[in-house]
Parts: C-alpha cells; structure tokens; sequence
C-alpha cells in the first residue's frame, strides 16, 4: 500500500489490473499457465502481500507438525525395535569394529540376487532404525552399505533423509538427484531437493522440482502450490532488491503525475513570481509552467528546474520570515512531490521537512501528509491535514486529500464528505466529481452514480477522466459494450487534448473489457501495442499486454514485456509482482524444454479435453 496510489485517482485502474491479471490468466491453457493461476488466486482474494506469506508460513508450520506426528506414530509401533540395529546379534551381513556394517567388494561380488536382495534390505530396516533414534550418521552408514549391494532410489532417498536432518544440504541434493535420475516421479526426492534448494536459496532449482511436483499430481496439489508460490516470492524479491540497489528512482508515467498534480488547486504565480522574475524566482516560476503543461517532457523538466530553484534560494542563508522564505518553501514542496513520484520517501520526507522549517503553506502540510500516509503514519497524516485546515480552512487540497484517505480506508462516508468539500471550494476538480461518482457506486446507489456521471459529462465535456472512469464501472458491471463505448469517447478526448490526462488508461482499459469475455481478441493486443507507444512508461500497459502474449504463445515477448514492467514499476510490491510473473514465465519456458514434463503436461491437456 502506497500513498501516492491513494492519491493517484487510479482507484479503480489499481484494481482493474488485478482483476485483469486474473481474467486473462482465467483464458490460458491449463497447466501450462500454471503459475498464473496461482498469482491470480493470491491477486482476486486481497490484494495484500502480507497475508500471502504469513499464509504459507502458518500452512507450514501445521504440515510439519503432522509430519512429527506421524513419525511418533511409527516410532511407536517400533519401539521395541529401538537402537535395536547396532546392538542386535544376529546380523546377515558384517560387523566391523565400529559396529556399522562392514562390506568389502569382494563379499558383494559373491552374493547371489536374492541374497543381495535381502541384505539390502536388512540394510535398510537397519538405517530406518537408527533414523528414528535420531542416530543420522549410523543411518547413512547403512544405506551408504546397501547402496553398495543395490542401487536403489530408496536407499539415495532415504540417505538424503538423514543429509537433511543434518542440515547437509549439498549431500541433500546429491543423494536425491541420484534418486530422481533413476526415478523422474519420485515426489519424495523431488520435494527434499526443492527444499534443500531453498535453504541454500537456489529459489530457481527448487522451483524447477516443485512444478514437477505438481505435473506429476495433475496439478492438484494445494500445499506444493503454496510452497511454489512462496518460493517464487522469495526469488523474485532477490531480484528486485538486486535491481533496486543503487539504481536511481524514475520518475512514473506521466498519467500518473498529470493525476497526482491535477487533483491540486494549479499554481500559477504564488507570490507575485512572474516571467519576468530572475534567478530562484524564475527557475521556480517555469517549473510551475512545465507542470501545468501536463506532459511527459513538461515534468521533466519541472523535475530539474525546481532543483535549480531549490538550489539557488540556498535557504541555509534565508530570513525564515522573508518573502523568499515562503517561495523556497514551495519549491522545496514540489522538490519533495517529485522524489515522492519517485517513490524515494526518505529523500520526500527530507525536502518537505525542510519546507515546513521554512514559511509553510497549508499545501505543505498536505504534502507531508501523503508522505506520512504512504509510510502508514496515519496519525500524523491526520495531525498535518488539521494543521493545513487551521492554516487555511478553505484549502480545497486538503479537503480533497483527506477524501482520498478516507476512500483508501473505506470510509465512504468521511471520504464522501470531505470530497463534498472539496468540489465546493474548488469545482474545477474533476477527481473530485468522478470520486463522488464512484463512491454512490460502492454504497451500491448505482442510479445515483449514473446521475453523478452524467452531470460531470455536462460539467467537465472534454474530460476524458469522466468517460474513462465511468467506462471502469460498467465494466465492473459487466456491460462490457457500454464500457467500451465510453472508453472509445475518452481516447477521442484525449487525443484532442493537448495534455496527457489519462493517457493510455482508456486504451487499457478497453482491451481489458475485450479480452474479459475470455476470447483471444486482436483488437486488444492491438490496442496494448498502442498503449504502449503513448505512454511508454505505463507498466500496466505492459504487463497487460504480456500476458496477451503469453496466451498466443510468445513467450519470450511476454517475459521482456514484465521485465520492462518490473522496472517501470513504482513501488516494491509492484516491481516483485511483476518480476514474478516474469519469473514464471521463465520457468514455464524451462518445463517446455524438459522432454518429460512437456510430454506429461501434454498429456494433462489432452485428459482435460478427451
Ligand atoms: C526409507 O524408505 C522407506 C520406503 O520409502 C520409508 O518407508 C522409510 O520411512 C524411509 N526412511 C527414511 C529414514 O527416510
Ligand atoms: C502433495 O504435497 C505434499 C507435500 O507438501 C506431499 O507430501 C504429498 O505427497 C503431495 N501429494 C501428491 C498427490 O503428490
């Protein structure tokens, strides 16, 4: 959870996505889109991560508790059988010193099939035995002896039981590929070596194994899903941490600022600044200028002028109850909006303290709040949206933010109030219109949110965030035509507009809507691509259109497409959600490649349609 999501109006783009991810997974071959069956699950039920993990984690804990109980079970049974191998007299085989089995070449050489085959097995209860006394390195002497008499996947098996117990997991993956080379379905084998795999957090390898767990099961096996997922998970953070350390922070998709800005009151030329100011005053005066633009270049380069302004104030040097003191504060806000965009919150925080040191506004204090809001202080986001109000009670940003707070915790109706607000002491807020819309629609007041639609048409005709939203709820309704008739209108409203707006929302949005009744559709695809080139920083775009690929099989498209999400994504949820799906698509590509899982996934989809 992110407080620029909150504030970015694309409430209902958020979920969308999730919901598209679903929905497009829902279409694809069974099993071999496997993975995004799971992702999808994790995805329709919460949106949380959080309680993914801690799921599987508590699913763990129980399987291991039934495992310990079922080996007290068995060791009951032996009870009387306990130490028994080490100090029983009679034995088929040799004793050395040691007590351990001791069997040379030339004994083996001589043994018949059936005395092989008994003296193994004797050499097996035996190891059994001193497993359950916990006496792992006798356990391994045994099975090393029987392994010498017969080569047999148990005996690699149970050896690597006793590597595990001992936490010796490079012997762990020896004895058990032995095993499964001998055994390709062994699930026993292939499950230890996953583990062993993750301990040592090869996350790949232990995927591998997993999946083959569960082509092997049909795919019906609920506790490997969650394991996979888990481990996936675990991969995929690697990941993003790695891509993530020391790289700079880009700036989001224009549609992105364009919503985040755009719910503001615009400044034009606070304190007087003009074009004809110079220095600080001026530097600040055009990065204003280039936001309003509303545009990717026009945020571009807002983003570097307001570092030159925050620059040339050099407010180490400043008369805190100056004029100038005021104007550097308000670049210091937009220097701090920026590195929020950013999603850098510790170079945020350190720019709008230093604002509110200066001279604040009460726009500062809503700046800090959405920073507080995105760290989860909500308290203190509360504490600076009051100080904005005793500043300056009719400060439509704060009545408008503290809407969005309220709507992102289902308040609806502190949210509807506030956003009421809002719209009175600034009705040039389309958002706030639009947010009204949707929250008669969330209270289940459907006619009433058609209303609130319409009069924001007459309102606002050119907007294409009318349409585009309101295409949105039809779609969630199921009037899937509908919706993509109002999506059509905003793409036509926005490509007459000289602003970025939406941006490629409508697009997306409707290839959406068309692939939602669950058939290959062009037409999407089509209109992904173009998305695409509109907004080439939109990683919904991309992520949308990857799994288009991945349904028509271009499978190395579609792993480009989440790579290129990953690192257009904002927040670390987001890049580690994205990376997953790349990585699974890597994987699936790998299965594809083994002769014997391809083969057993073939004849799973030739079972599913016979
Ligand atoms: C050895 O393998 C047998 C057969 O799979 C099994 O019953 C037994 O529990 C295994 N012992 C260990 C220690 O894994
Ligand atoms: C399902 O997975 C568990 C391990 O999580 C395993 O013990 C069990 O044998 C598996 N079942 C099948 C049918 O493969």
């Amino acid at each position: 959870m992110s407080g620029l999501e909150k504030t970015s109006n694309n409430f209902f783009v958020r979920n969308q996505t999730l919901i598209a991810v679903t929905a497009l997974a829902g279409v694809s071959a069974v099993g071999a889109y496997y993975y995004y069956a799971q992702q999808q699950r994790g995805l329709s039920g919460d949106s949380s991560d959080a309680t993914g993990s801690s799921d599987g984690s508590s699913k763990k804990k129980k399987k291991s508790k039934k495992n310990k109980k079922k080996s007290a079970g068995e060791s009951g049974e032996d009870a009387s059988n306990e130490g028994a191998a080490a100090s029983s007299s009679e034995k088929l085989y040799p004793i050395g010193e040691d007590g351990l089995p001791n069997i040379g070449d030339e004994i083996v050489e001589k043994l018949s099939d059936k005395e092989k085959e008994s003296w193994a097995n004797a050499l097996k209860e035996d190891g059994n035995t001193e497993f359950k006394a916990k006496k792992y390195n006798e356990a391994i002497a045994y099975y090393t002896a029987a392994l010498k008499i017969k080569v047999d996947p148990v005996f690699y098996s149970n050896r690597s039981a006793c590597y595990a117990a001992l936490d010796d997991h490079e012997k762990v993956i020896e004895d058990t590929t032995a095993a499964i080379n001998i055994k390709r379905d062994y699930t026993k084998c292939l499950l230890r070596r996953a583990t062993s795999y993750e301990k040592l957090e090869k996350y790949g390898e232990a995927m591998f194994d997993l999946t083959a767990v569960t082509i092997d099961g049909g795919f019906n096996n609920k506790s490997v899903e969650s394991i996979l997922e888990r481990v996936l998970k675990k991969k995929s953070i690697n990941i993003v941490e790695k891509m993530m350390d020391g790289s700079s922070f880009d700036l989001p998709s224009a549609s992105t600022i364009g919503s985040f800005f755009g719910a503001f009151t615009p400044d034009t030329n606070p304190h007087g600044i003009s074009e004809e100011s110079t220095g600080a005053d001026k530097f600040l005066f055009d990065a204003i200028a280039q936001i309003n633009l509303n545009t990717p270049e026009g945020y571009d380069n807002a983003d570097s002028l307001i570092n030159q302004a925050v620059e040339a104030y050099d407010i180490t040097n400043l008369d805190p109850v100056s004029e100038t003191a005021a104007k550097a504060s308000i670049a210091l806000e937009y220097a701090s909006a920026f590195k929020f965009l950013r999603n850098d919150p510790t170079a945020a925080t350190i720019e709008i303290e230093k604002a509110i040191a200066l001279k604040p506004r009460a726009r500062t204090y809503v700046y800090r709040a959405l920073v507080n809001a995105d760290k989860a202080s909500f308290t203190q986001a509360l504490a600076d949206f009051e100080e904005a109000k005793r500043l300056e009670p009719n400060s439509a940003d704060a009545y408008y933010q503290l809407g969005q707070l309220h709507y992102m915790s289902n308040e609806l109706q502190k949210s509807e109030e506030n956003f009421k607000k809002a719209t009175e002491l600034n009705p040039e807020n389309v958002y706030a219109y639009v947010q009204l819309a949707c929250i008669a629609y969330k209270l289940g007041n459907h006619e009433d949110a058609e209303a609130k639609f319409k009069s924001c048409k007459s309102k606002f005709p050119t907007s294409p965030e009318v349409p585009n939203y309101y295409g949105e709820i039809l779609t969630d309704k199921g009037q899937l035509d509908l919706a993509c008739k109002q999506f059509d209108t905003a793409s036509r409203l926005q490509a007459a507009l000289p602003v970025f707006s939406v941006g490629a929302l409508p697009l997306i949005n409707k290839a959406y809507a068309l692939s939602k009744g669950g058939e290959r559709s062009p037409e999407a695809e089509q209109l992904l691509i173009e998305a695409c080139q509109l907004d080439p920083k939109s990683e919904f775009a991309r992520t949308t259109l990857a799994q288009i690929k991945l349904q028509n099989e271009d499978v190395d498209e579609a792993i480009k497409l989440f790579e290129e999400s990953a690192q257009l994504a904002r927040t670390f949820e987001e890049k580690v959600q994205a990376t997953s799906f790349a990585e699974a698509t890597k994987m699936q590509k790998k299965i594809r490649a083994d002769p014997y899982l391809s083969e057993k996934i073939n004849e799973l989809l030739r079972s599913q349609f016979a």
